[in-house]
């Protein structure tokens, strides 16, 4: 068996590319990748020198004839301007996805950002709601699942939400903010979220490339965890783990325009905290995002789930073998 994947140098990508590694689980992995080098010494890092079933390709290349499994796990998740977004998210995604043999079984990543917060008065966004994407990265998610509809019809979409773990770089200015004695929060209403452990999420992808017939569902699956967070217990969680105590206080939305519209001004800014950006925060500020879940779990994840506790506490452990923050 032989698996394609795209994002190999990214949260997602890497945690799954180490995953197919792990358990040889496939005779060869094709990686494509923008800089092989950087996957190699991100491997390195890990303690995995270059592994033989590892094949490096360039993301431009056409993908190898001879895949039975594909993964796009490559996106743009922050920048500036929307047609950078589109570029990537609709468009390169289409050109190398259309270019896959029919028969390899594909799965994409899509986002929960493509549907939009929960509706109000709603406890989940379901698949009767409408798609209401709040930013560009939202907007070209969903452009992206629409052309994948028509050109690609048999590769299986998933809308994850909030995904947490080790290897993720867009956590970090949580758990830097965690480590304040002050820390502030969005609004004065608890902010509440779907998420998954992003373990979880790469072992439902391998169950659902696994099963005896491919079945994608009809239109992108929501994929989440049960239960929901909240803005304030992620805070107080990533404290937690770090061992600090502190008060996280309420920022009113007013405010954190202004802060947003400050660090979108600021390159050093942008660059530290991108989820700031003027477009990318108007996801900052609805109430709830929370999606129905329930025919993923069904399908592809029975269960059991890794906490929250759990997941952020895995994820310090990795800042701090990577440098970016001081162990305990
Ligand atoms: N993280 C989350 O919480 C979350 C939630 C919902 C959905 N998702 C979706 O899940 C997927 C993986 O997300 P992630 O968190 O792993 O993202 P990530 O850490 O930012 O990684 C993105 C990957 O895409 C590659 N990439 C970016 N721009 C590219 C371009 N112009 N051409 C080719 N490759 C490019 C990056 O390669 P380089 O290393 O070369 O930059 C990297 O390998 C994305 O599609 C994202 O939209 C993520």
């Amino acid at each position: 068996m032989r698996l394609f994947l795209t994002g190999a140098t990214g949260f997602v990508g890497r945690n799954l590319l180490l995953e197919a590694l792990r358990d040889n689980r496939y005779a060869e992995v094709v990686a494509a990748v923008r800089d092989g080098e950087k996957l190699l010494r991100q491997l390195a890092a890990e303690g995995i020198p270059r592994p033989s079933s590892l094949r490096i390709t360039s993301w431009r290349e056409s993908p190898p004839r001879d895949i039975d499994h594909a993964v796009h796990c490559a996106g743009l998740l922050f920048a500036r301007d929307r047609r950078d977004y589109f570029r990537v998210n609709v468009e390169e995604t289409r050109r190398l996805l259309t270019r896959l043999p029919a028969n390899a079984r594909t799965l994409v990543l899509s986002s929960q950002s493509a549907a939009g917060p929960t509706p109000i008065g709603r406890p989940a966004h379901s698949a009767a709601d409408p798609d209401i994407p709040l930013t560009w990265y939202g907007e070209s998610k969903l452009a992206m699942e629409r052309s994948l509809a028509s050109e690609r019809p048999g590769a299986f979409v998933w809308r994850p939400p909030m995904i947490l773990g080790p290897r993720d770089r867009a956590t970090l200015p949580l758990f830097q903010m965690a480590a304040q004695r002050l820390r502030i929060k969005p609004g004065f209403r608890p902010k509440t979220y779907s998420w998954i452990a992003v373990g979880d999420l790469v072992r439902a992808i391998f169950r659902a490339l696994d099963e005896p017939v491919w079945t994608p569902t009809a239109s992108p699956l929501p994929v989440s965890a049960p239960g929901t967070i909240t803005d304030t217990e992620l805070i107080r969680t990533a404290a937690d783990v770090l061992g600090r105590a502190g008060r996280t206080v309420p920022l009113p939305h007013l405010l954190m325009r202004g802060v947003c519209a400050l660090v979108d001004a600021a390159p050093r800014l942008r660059a530290a905290a991108p989820s700031l950006t003027r477009d990318r925060s108007r996801e900052i500020y609805p109430d709830r995002w929370v999606l129905d879940a329930a025919e993923f779990q069904a399908r592809f994840a029975p269960g059991p789930f890794a906490t929250l506790r759990d997941t952020l506490a895995e994820t310090r452990v990795w800042y701090a073998r990577a440098g970016l923050l001081r162990a305990a």
